[in-house]
């Protein structure tokens, strides 16, 4: 019988910004943390822990359990999950043992995105947080519950984790990775227990590259270093709002020429209808200034009213002809499949919003202008259509 055993589910674990775990940062919010004073093998724990254990028996027993669902909804549409991506890599016997840790220390941050949350954002936490004591109430934005909270015995945690021989691969995001001072004291404690040899991989804005984390970077194996740079100029600058394009610019060009043979990076920009129309700028800048970064590709579906099939196709024409001439030639080979496919089938897909979507993104707009000096619909005139 087929079953749905995923790699995952059996190598991977996400800590969270809510003190929570989860198997995978595809399954959302998870479960609460246990309490690691009363834990002495993390991986004796992450076998047993009741959540995982039920699990990984659906899996087995073909059930499409409720917490992958993200990952469902993509194979019922015949799209490729994380997890049919990295079936074969599954090897029997299946025994859970964590290869990859997922950490996100806070949600601290330097922006304020538009398509992210008061969780991963203390940016807009921040803010959310003003709008609330100036008694704004009326509006599913600044409603929305924020459950982040601080981690619960991190040391014990970091102990575990660093004593932990079976892991090859630590993710780090958050937040920012980069301005969080827990990255680079683990960065030096990995060093100074000699765990070099195990991969780093960060998800970053590239707001901050600092000579010294290059510097520890430089000491380990292999790093790999996700940008994610959703345009340029005004496009990345609307969307990852308060940020300055030639910052990222020069980030991106600093690490990329200092990078040395144990660091590689990657485009993973994120599209929505904010930077859709500047993906173009993007992909013809990486191919002028940086051909050979590996790309990923990350579309929007949640908040939906940022789904870039709300665009009016009227609006796309400049876009439609430009694609038609863009170079994607220089991109890896699975980035060409996935941007080919996606440049000439996915983005003439057109939906109409939904009555609760209009009102989200009324919600959306009130949040992104206050204190923003570029008005949303100055940026984005055509979306007067939306409302
Ligand atoms: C939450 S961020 C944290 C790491 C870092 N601050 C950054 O932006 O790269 C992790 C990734 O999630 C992406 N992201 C943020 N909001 C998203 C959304 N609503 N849908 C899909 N991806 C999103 C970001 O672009 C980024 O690549
Ligand atoms: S930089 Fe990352 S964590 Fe910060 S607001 Fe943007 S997407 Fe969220």
């Amino acid at each position: 019988m087929n079953n749905l055993n995923c790699k995952w589910a059996y190598n991977d674990l996400f800590i969270g910004t809510r003190n929570n775990v989860a198997m995978c940062c595809m399954q959302g919010q998870g479960w609460p943390a246990p309490d690691w004073n009363n834990i002495s093998d993390i991986n004796e724990w992450y076998a047993t822990f009741e959540p995982f254990v039920k699990i990984r028996k659906e899996h087995a027993e073909n059930i499409q359990n409720p917490q992958c669902k993200r990952c469902w909804t993509y194979e019922n549409n015949n799209i490729a999950s994380p997890r049919t991506r990295s079936k074969h890599l599954l090897e029997l016997p299946y025994i859970p043992q964590i290869k990859n840790i997922e950490m996100r220390f806070s949600n601290k941050c330097n922006l304020r995105c538009r398509m992210c949350d008061a969780n991963s954002s203390s940016q807009i936490q921040n803010l959310v947080e003003e709008l609330r004591l100036n008694g704004i109430s009326d509006n599913s934005y600044i409603n929305d519950a924020i459950t982040v909270s601080d981690f619960k015995n991190i040391n014990t945690l970091l102990e575990l984790i660093l004593n932990c021989d079976t892991i090859e691969t630590i993710e780090l995001a958050g937040g920012e990775p980069f301005i969080m001072p827990e990255v680079e004291w683990l960065l030096q404690e990995l060093i100074n227990k000699n765990k070099t040899h195990l991969s780093i991989k960060f998800i970053t804005n590239l707001t901050s590259t600092k000579p010294s984390v290059l510097k520890l970077l430089k000491q380990f194996k292999s790093i790999k270093i996700d940008c994610s740079i959703d345009g340029i100029k005004e496009h990345i600058e609307y969307q990852r709002y308060p940020v300055q394009w030639k910052t990222v610019e020069r980030n991106l060009l600093y690490l990329y020429n200092n990078r040395g043979d144990n660091i590689t990076m990657a485009f993973v920009p994120c599209i929505s209808y904010l930077n859709l129309f500047g993906l173009p700028d993007l992909i013809e800048y990486a191919g002028k200034h940086c051909p050979d970064l590996s790309w990923g590709f990350n579309i929007v579906a949640s908040p939906s009213y940022l789904d870039f099939r709300l665009i009016p196709l009227h609006h796309r024409t400049i876009l439609f002809e430009r694609i038609q001439n863009l170079d994607i030639s220089f991109l890896p080979d699975y980035a060409q499949k996935i941007y080919s496919n996606f440049f000439n089938k996915t983005i003439y897909e057109y939906r109409n919003p939904t009555d609760i979507e209009k009102q989200e993104l009324k919600d959306a707009i009130y949040f992104w202008d206050y204190k923003s000096s570029l008005k949303f619909l100055d940026a984005y005139p055509w979306a007067e259509e939306l409302l």
